[in-house]
């Protein structure tokens, strides 16, 4: 089975073939192919990768190429990570925003706008070519804004399932403090991508959530950088993306006063690159656990064995909605736990979302109809319009100016402006 990682230049690839070694009985590859436009990253990423591979005794090839159809072709699945102007674009995303007192974020308001405004096309021309090379192939999407991307895929019928690693996250954390393995933890997890909560923690069918508020509150609570009793007040723990709606004028303060998330990122790539060139080292360095993806490999690994072995197995992904939150359109996407199966990610029934949380739901569906109208036909007035409705935003005064910075910072990646 062939895999190809479009954006596998990327520092985090190690920990992505890390789990493709590890995990090699659910998902037995045999080529892995990193594309990426930056050759100079696809030397020493690729060179890891092989190390890495060869350490744990994996009969896998790596290869790497500049060449997208090519990389793509004959593939099975095709994982996209890629960042459309690096930590560059992303650090203006984090910055600009704060000037109008809103927060600086890569997925949320206005950066995020940004984001997928930049990455929507580049990912639909990828998903078009990958669709004439390998017409069966599956795109796996980490891209973000996930919820966004994912949606412009599958609206334009492509075979694609968004993935994120704030549910596994959570898995993983809950299993450690109910000291169960993380299988035995199966998550109510509701809502869009970067706006979820987990609504039950169910141990051997039973919801576990308010012994584990009860008992390791004030640790989920610290780690959310949440109150103590929010959890419990909302009967559900949100995810830490959450912060940016509850807490959102103090995140914008702090946000105003250090350096942001992009910039110490790429000091902690620089760092990794020249750590990959080492070629006495065979294994994931301990730094890339700094990077907010842990366990993305272990989901990924999980959701392309479920969609290539037709296993059925039930996870967390985004997806068409069809009707599961029946207040969002069908062609929302939503991230729920879903049955995965060869024909797809199938959600799993949700028992109704209380008014606390549909009604942001709702509103942050509506952005992102909106934010994907502007993407693909681009304009100002979409870029307004989309701002206008993101409920973090939702002044005109503001969201004009804002409109005009987004689209000063832009102008080279929107074809339109
Ligand atoms: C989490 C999110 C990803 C996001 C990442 C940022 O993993 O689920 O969607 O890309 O954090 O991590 P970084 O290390 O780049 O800040
Ligand atoms: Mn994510």
């Amino acid at each position: 089975m062939k895999l190809a990682v479009v954006g596998g230049g990327s520092t985090y690839t190690p920990e992505l073939v890390d789990g493709f070694a590890r995990l090699r009985a659910a998902l037995p590859v045999d080529e892995l192919v990193l594309i990426d436009p930056a050759a100079d990253r696809l030397e020493p990423v690729g060179g890891l990768a092989r190390r890495i591979f060869a350490r744990q005794g994996h009969p896998g090839r790596v290869t790497w190429t500049t060449d997208l159809d090519a990389g793509v072709d004959g593939a099975a699945a095709v994982l996209l990570q890629l960042r459309v102007g690096g930590q560059a674009a992303r650090a203006q995303d984090e910055t600009w925003p704060l000037e109008c007192g809103c927060v600086g974020q890569e997925t949320t308001g206005a950066g995020g706008l940004a984001k997928a405004l930049r990455t929507v096309p580049v990912v639909l021309d990828i998903a078009e070519r990958v669709r004439r090379r390998s017409p069966d192939a599956w795109i796996v999407d980490f891209t973000n804004p996930v919820g966004i991307v994912t949606r412009a895929l599958l609206t334009a019928g492509h075979r694609a399932v968004g993935l994120c690693n704030v549910a596994i996250g959570f898995q993983r954390k809950f299993a450690a403090l109910l000291g169960v393995t993380p299988p035995e933890v199966t998550l109510g997890h509701v809502g869009l991508n970067h706006l979820t909560w987990e609504r039950e923690v169910r141990v051997g069918g039973v919801d576990v959530l308010p012994k584990l508020l009860a008992e390791h509150g004030d640790a989920i609570a610290a780690d959310l950088r949440l109150p103590r009793d929010l959890p419990a007040r909302l009967g559900a723990v949100p995810s830490y993306y959450l912060r940016y709606f509850y807490r959102h004028d103090e995140v914008v303060e702090e946000l105003r006063t250090k350096p942001s998330r992009a910039e110490e990122v790429a000091a902690m790539e620089r760092e990794l690159l020249e750590m990959y060139r080492d070629p006495t080292l065979d294994e994931k360095p301990a730094l890339l656990a700094k990077r907010g993806g842990a366990y993305y490999s272990e989901a990924a690994v999980a959701l392309t064995s479920a969609l290539l072995g037709d296993t059925g197995e039930v996870q967390v992904v985004n997806t068409l909605n069809n009707g599961t939150l029946p207040f969002l359109p069908d062609d929302a996407v939503i991230e729920v736990p879903a049955a995965v199966d060869a024909r797809g990610a199938h959600p799993l029934p949700v028992r109704p979302l209380e008014p606390l949380f549909s009604g942001l739901v709702a509103s942050v569906t509506a952005y992102e109809h909106l934010a994907l109208r502007a993407a693909l036909e681009g304009g100002r007035d979409r870029v307004f319009q989309a701002l206008l409705a993101h409920p973090l935003i939702g002044q005109d005064a503001t969201a004009d100016r804002l409109t005009d910075t987004l689209i000063a910072h832009n102008r080279r990646h929107l074809a339109w402006a």
